[in-house]
């Protein structure tokens, strides 16, 4: 039978293209956190439309499940197959052409495959800029992206992908394939399918190509790390450089001091941005488009410059700020981002971690928190609090981090500090999953805070468009 499914997908996409020794498949089948490992007859890896929608057709005759996969730096173990082996794992990173730049439409149609840091070089060179952007840029695909609906750094200001998406192309389970392809910014022509596809994790059809929203190029940034009084003065921060920039927030990102601990203990060498690591602390960018923005004036001020340290020198007399550091060129700016984007990574090897990805109103971020490192405490008193991230989207990565020297007993703890998070979460009404989606990690607890009617309303999608329920089955529902 495996030959036989081999042969297949050899006489479809060639030799090269299909892998089903252990060794070669070894990277695809499990997730970057390690923490899930599943089988597959074969990692199969096409190169156009046309390839997936012949494997999707021979999938679906044979009863076999598709797992699509991108880059494969999903956290929510969507892009790893179960253990019982009969899945295809469907690697789009071959379909990786860049069909079209449209500069007069201000878009562009990509691959599932393309990579996100070579869509910003292609476009940046094109003077264009295209917004999302995460830490994991360097690895994963507009394709993952759009399967979880990715948010990261730039959201307060362009929104998530599916806010950045224009058109898509996906193949059904059966393979036919729906173009919608389309660079229209308004189409209200029936059902919108393109935003049901974007976020549902591979569990509906796969995304092969999409045609994403450009923006004009910033030419001036001014980014900032500030040490500020608490989370209140932080959501007050926001605002306030909201208005003092005419919305000009590309990044506003919460850093507490248990995340710079960790990060200093694992990554020494990155640069700490303040002389004293302050409890509570924000990093913070604006940009603009206009080039007079980043020129010094007549009398030698630097616009955008002048508009954060007016900010920050206001927000020092009111209390707000403690201290901050504004980066003068491009190498300070990116050490300071490299604090930030080098988080995950260090909660990585930090051994034992409770991650979450959480979000809530603006207007509850504040008490939320201090409920929550008061409730901790009291159930452990040594754990790293490292609920960091997005707060401009009001999105926190609420992540608690085990001291190296109690990792047995902070394990045992993780259980009641998780009923802790989400019992409050729900009274202040947050979500569970802000970015990183459901998957298999959190697949049980969406049963928990999706009504019944919602619940079958999702299932009804799912069966009318997957009835043999063979895309990436046991993800999301
Ligand atoms: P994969 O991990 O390969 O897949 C993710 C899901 O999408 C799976 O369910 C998979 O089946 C499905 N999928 C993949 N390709 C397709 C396709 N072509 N068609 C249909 N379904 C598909 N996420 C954020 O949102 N914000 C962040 O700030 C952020 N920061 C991160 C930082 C680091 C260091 C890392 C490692 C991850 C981070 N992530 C973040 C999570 C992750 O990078 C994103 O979820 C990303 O969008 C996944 O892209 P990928 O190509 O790696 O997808
Ligand atoms: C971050 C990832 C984990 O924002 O989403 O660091
Ligand atoms: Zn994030």
């Amino acid at each position: 039978m495996t030959m036989d499914i081999i042969a297949e997908l050899t006489s479809i996409v060639g030799a090269d293209a299909v892998m089903n020794a252990a060794d070669d498949m070894a990277p695809f089948l499990s997730d970057w956190h390690s923490r899930f490992a599943g089988q597959a007859h074969a990692v199969v890896l096409p190169q156009t439309t046309a390839q997936v929608a012949k494997i999707m057709e021979f999938a679906s005759q044979q009863g076999i499940v598709v797992v699509p996969q991108g880059g494969n730096t999903g956290f929510m173990g969507g892009a790893t197959p179960d253990t019982k082996g009969n899945s295809i794992l469907l690697s789009l990173r071959r379909m990786n052409r860049i069909r079209e730049i449209d500069p007069t439409n201000m878009s562009m149609t990509v691959e599932a495959g393309c990579i996100l840091q070579t869509l910003h070089e292609t476009t940046e060179a094109q003077n264009l800029y295209f917004p999302l952007n995460l830490a994991a840029k360097g690895s994963c695909t507009i394709g993952g992206n759009l399967g979880t609906n990715a948010g990261g750094l730039n959201v307060v200001r362009y929104g998530t992908t599916r806010q950045l998406t224009l058109g898509l192309e996906v193949v059904l389970m059966g393979g036919k394939v729906l173009n919608m392809l389309s660079g229209l910014r308004k189409d209200n022509t029936g059902y919108n399918l393109r935003d049901l596809f974007i976020g549902s994790e591979g569990t509906l059809g796969v995304i092969t190509a999409a045609t994403m929203k450009l923006f004009p190029l910033p030419v001036a940034r001014s980014t900032a790390f500030a040490e500020v009084r608490d989370v209140a003065a932080a959501v007050k921060l926001l605002h306030r450089l909201q208005a003092a920039s005419g919305g000009s927030v590309e990044a506003f990102e919460l850093i507490p001091a248990d995340i710079l601990h960790v990060l200093f203990e694992h990554f020494p060498e990155i640069q700490q941005p303040l002389a004293e690591r302050g409890a509570m602390n924000v990093l913070m960018e604006i940009a603009s488009t206009n080039p007079n923005s980043g020129v010094a004036d007549s009398s030698g001020q630097i616009p955008l410059q002048g508009i954060m340290e007016d900010f920050l020198a206001t927000a020092f007399e009111d209390g707000l700020v403690i201290d901050a550091t504004i980066a003068t060129n491009e190498a300070q700016r990116t050490a300071l981002w490299d604090v930030r984007e080098t988080a995950p990574e260090s909660h990585k090897r930090s051994g034992v971690v409770a991650r979450s990805d959480i979000s809530l109103p603006q207007s509850a971020i504040a008490p939320f928190y201090a409920e929550m490192v008061s409730g901790i405490k009291a159930i452990d008193p040594t754990v790293r609090i490292c609920g960091y991230g997005h707060i401009g989207d009001g999105n926190l990565h609420f992540n608690l981090v085990s001291h190296p020297a109690s990792n047995t007993e902070f394990a045992e703890k993780i259980p009641s500090l998780f009923d802790l998070l989400y019992e409050t979460l729900a009274r202040y009404g947050g979500s569970i999953s802000a970015e990183h989606g459901i998957g298999q990690v959190k697949r049980d607890q969406l049963k928990t805070v999706k009504s019944a009617e919602i619940l079958d309303t999702m299932q009804a999608i799912k069966t009318a468009l997957d009835p043999q329920n063979l895309m990436n089955p046991g993800k999301i529902l």
